[in-house]
Formats: C-alpha cells, sequence, structure tokens
C-alpha cells in the first residue's frame, strides 16, 4: 500500500493537481485542503477472467414481496411527516441541514419522542455530551423509555454499537462534520471524512433495514459541506431554513426516493422547543389590515397547501447611476424582469428609483404564480397608494404583460376566503368559481389593466 496527496476543495468537493488559494472550479478562497490517499498496488488486484460468472449477492424477488414498499412510520410531528411524504421509510437515509443553531438538535430530539411502530431509539451526539443531551431532552419533556442517548465521534465505534439493531429501529447522528475515521487521514469534516462516514452508515441502513438520519451543517454559501456528495448518497435530503432572528422556521425537501419535494413543514421556536404551526397562512400575514402602500397578499400553494403570504415592496428614489433592485424571499432576476415588464407595458419610470422586495415572515417563493402580487404590490408602492382592503393576487406575468392562469387556483381561492380576503385578483383564463355571494373576482387580462384599475382606485 502506497500513500500519496490530493488537494480537495472542502466546498465544491473538486480534486485540484496541487494547492492553491483559490478553487478552480468554485471561485472559492481557502478551501483547498491537502488529502492523505492510500493507493492499492494494482499488482495485487485479483484478476477475474472475462468468461467467469458471478452470482449477484441476493437478488431481490417480487413474488416474495408481502408487505406495501412504503410502510411509513408516522411521527407526533406532523409537519415533518407531510415533508417526509407521510412518514419514515424502514432502511431509509435522511440526511438534515441547516446553519447552526437553528434547531436542528432539538427538532431530532422531539422526533425521537414518539415514532409508530418503532422499538428503538437511539441519538447519537459527537456535538455534545450525553448528559448535556439529556438535560435538553428532559426540558423537552421527553419521556421515551426506549430511547437511548449516547455521545461518540468515532464512527466505527458508533457502527460496532448499533449493529445490533434491525428494521423498526431509527438511528440519529448528530453530525455527519463531527464524526470521522481513524482509516482516513484527514480532519473531521472533511469532505473525505463526511464522504466516508455517510458511506458506512448508508451501508448499514441498507443492510439491516434501519432508519438513519444525519444531521449535517450547511457552509456560509448554503450548501452542506461536501455538497454534492452527500446528496446524492442519501435517499432524502430536508433543509430547515428561517433566520436565527426570524419567528418562523421552514423545513424543506431537497431531494425524496419516497416521496414529494415541494411540500414545507412550519415551526416555531419556543421555550419549550419546536412547536408546529399548522396554519401557516394566519401566521405569514401581519396584522396592518392591507391599509400601507406597497402590500400585496399572495395566495400561494406550496406543495398540495396553499398559504397566504404578504409581499412587500418599496419605491425610492436613488441619486446611485445603477439603482438597486433587491429582494429577500423571491427571485431578484425575476424581480428585475417584473420591473420590466412593469417599465415597457405600463409606461411606469423606475430608472432613477431603487426597488426593494420583501417576503414577511422569512418565507421563500419560487412559484411563478406571484408575479402578480409582486407586481402589485410594486405599483402600490410607486403610487404610493394602498391596494383595495381583503384582496389577494395570484397570476404569472409574461414578457409582453399578459397574464397566465395559475395551477389550483380553487385551493388558492378557497384558502382566501377562509381568511376573510374576498376580492381575487386573477389571471382572465382562470377557471370560474362557485359563486359566491361574498366573493368578487377581478379576472385580469394584462398588468396594463391591473395598473389602470389600480390607478383609478380600482374597486373601492
Ligand atoms: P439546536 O437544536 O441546538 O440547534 P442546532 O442543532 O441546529 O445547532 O437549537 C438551538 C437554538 O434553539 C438555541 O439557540 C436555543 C434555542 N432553543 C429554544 O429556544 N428553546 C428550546 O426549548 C431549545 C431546546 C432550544
Ligand atoms: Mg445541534
Amino acid at each position: 500500500m502506497k500513500t500519496g496527496s490530493k488537494f480537495v476543495c472542502q466546498e465544491c468537493g473538486a480534486i485540484l493537481a496541487k494547492w492553491m488559494g483559490q478553487c478552480d472550479v468554485c471561485r472559492g478562497w481557502n478551501c483547498v485542503v491537502e488529502e492523505v490517499i492510500e493507493i492499492a498496488n494494482p499488482k495485487s488486484a485479483v484478476c477475474i477472467p472475462d468468461d467467469f460468472l458471478v452470482a449477484l449477492p441476493e437478488p431481490g424477488d417480487f413474488s416474495e414481496l408481502n408487505e406495501p414498499v412504503t410502510k411509513r412510520h408516522r411521527s407526533t410531528l406532523e409537519e415533518l411527516d407531510r415533508v417526509l411524504g407521510g412518514g419514515l421509510v424502514d432502511g431509509s437515509v435522511i440526511l438534515l441541514g441547516g446553519p447552526p443553531g437553528i434547531g436542528k438538535s432539538t427538532l431530532l430530539l422531539q422526533l425521537l419522542s414518539n415514532i409508530s411502530e418503532i422499538e428503538n431509539y437511539v441519538y447519537i451526539s459527537a456535538e455534545e455530551s450525553t448528559k448535556q443531551v439529556m438535560l435538553r431532552a428532559n426540558r423537552l419533556g421527553i419521556h421515551n423509555p426506549n430511547l437511548v442517548i449516547a455521545s461518540s465521534s468515532d464512527i466505527h465505534q458508533i457502527l460496532q454499537a448499533i449493529r445490533q439493531f434491525r428494521h423498526n429501529s431509527i438511528v440519529v447522528i448528530d453530525s455527519i462534520q463531527t464524526v470521522s475515521s481513524n482509516l482516513i487521514q484527514s480532519p473531521p469534516g472533511s469532505i473525505s471524512q463526511v464522504r466516508f462516514c455517510t458511506q458506512e452508515l448508508v451501508k448499514f441502513a441498507k443492510a439491516n433495514d434501519v432508519i438513519v438520519v444525519i444531521v449535517g451543517h450547511i457552509t456560509k454559501d448554503g450548501a452542506i459541506a461536501g455538497p454534492k456528495t452527500l446528496e446524492h448518497m442519501v435517499d432524502c435530503v430536508l433543509y430547515f431554513e428561517g433566520d436565527r432572528a426570524l419567528d418562523y422556521k421552514i423545513i424543506r425537501g431537497e431531494k425524496n426516493r419516497f416521496g414529494p419535494t415541494d411540500e414545507i413543514g412550519v415551526f416555531a421556536m419556543t421555550g419549550g422547543g419546536l412547536e408546529e404551526i399548522h396554519n401557516p397562512s394566519a401566521a405569514f400575514l401581519s396584522e396592518h389590515d392591507n391599509q400601507v402602500s406597497g402590500v400585496a397578499v399572495f395566495s400561494g400553494i406550496e406543495g398540495t397547501r396553499p398559504i397566504l403570504s404578504e409581499m412587500q415592496a418599496l419605491v425610492s428614489y436613488t441619486s446611485l447611476a445603477i439603482p438597486r433592485r433587491s429582494s429577500v424571499g423571491f427571485d431578484v432576476n425575476r424581480l428585475s424582469m417584473l420591473v420590466a415588464v412593469l417599465a415597457t407595458r405600463c409606461k411606469m419610470s423606475f430608472s432613477n428609483k431603487d426597488i426593494f422586495v420583501n417576503i414577511a415572515g422569512g418565507l421563500r417563493i419560487t412559484e411563478p404564480a406571484a408575479d402578480l402580487a409582486i407586481a402589485a404590490a410594486i405599483i402600490s408602492a410607486a403610487n404610493q397608494k394602498p391596494l383595495p382592503t381583503r384582496s389577494v393576487f395570484f397570476g404569472e406575468v409574461g414578457l409582453s404583460g399578459e397574464l397566465r392562469q395559475s395551477p389550483l387556483s380553487f385551493a388558492r381561492v378557497k384558502e382566501a376566503l377562509k381568511l376573510g380576503f374576498i376580492n381575487i385578483f386573477c389571471a382572465h383564463k382562470t377557471e370560474d368559481f362557485e359563486s359566491s355571494p361574498e366573493l368578487n373576482v377581478v379576472k385580469v387580462k394584462s398588468i396594463r389593466d391591473l395598473a389602470t384599475m389600480l390607478h383609478k382606485g380600482g374597486l373601492e
């Protein structure tokens, strides 16, 4: 066995020929680290002749399959179950990523309080001592007699300890960046260590049909350290997002081999741990009754669930040569496009104005249906005139200024009505809704019609 070294970027996983201050691939600074590798002698490799037939180890047989493939274990956290596609699947490996302090350890301890048909609960912390975790569990009111809490950062010791478990067991490893193997020369948290430890845990989960949940810290750019390599090794990648200072923490599925990836789960951190927010629409709307300019309510869909959120816009004079277009929670390129459409199709002038957009409550919206609400908020901010009260907006804006209908409009309208919004601004081709005396549907053909309508005072 010979040893050599390679230079690995800790941000993107690229392997470089020599050490350099800036990674050639991701352009990150100070992220290239030398890692020692052991090279097997090619002469010692066993040669298998071409015509030698090797049987696959234990191929599966459909006729022996007597239980549904997607048997799921539900937990007491409904919001998390929904993101997972209805619960945890035996033998699956879940990676939970998030910035430090967002509540990953808290969430997983709460998850371990009770899961249907699970007999063995194991929480292994490589960051905190057993006593610290036990104190926290106690404070969270977790009294699960089957919960075993331990502290170790050696992956081999962990694997040795958990190999007795078979299906109906769950093992949590907190976190993958702090466990390591002495077979790998590089320090804990390096790409080689993280990749090796994850691989061993995946092998263990698949061989023993045990659910393994791995915590992963994310880098300053929002990617799990050792990013793409880890994401394709596991079955499910969840991100816990939201600022530490913000009220709401959102769990979002990034990849899921056993369910959808477009669902979100909403939580709030309280003195007694994470609390589920079952009615996020009410949570994301702030209290002022639409009586300020630059505020529009959007009826959006997250996965299968309609959620109302508040879009805020501010248009202010600037002395900068290139005015600013800045947004929090909304794609800034899409914002620039909307501003260009408003300027060209509605003859609004923004050349000497900065435009800021914010989505209240820390929500991040990627749906094109949010265009109409953002446009309405900008028009209202530019005119300094509040939008008609109790109104919601949804619809995609095209480059020619025309409005395109959005899917699941009925669910959007129903949610709006439930929260007392009666004026529905949507694309003119949106299907008709059941007539209801209090409902006022305003079908808008183009962004220009909306601007004219709002300028004149709209529905007031
Ligand atoms: P933690 O789960 O340790 O975060 P992570 O594992 O993602 O780093 O949670 C950290 C924060 O949550 C910490 O700043 C304190 C806060 N917290 C509460 O507000 N209430 C609680 O009951 C708990 C357990 C934590
Ligand atoms: Mg933690």
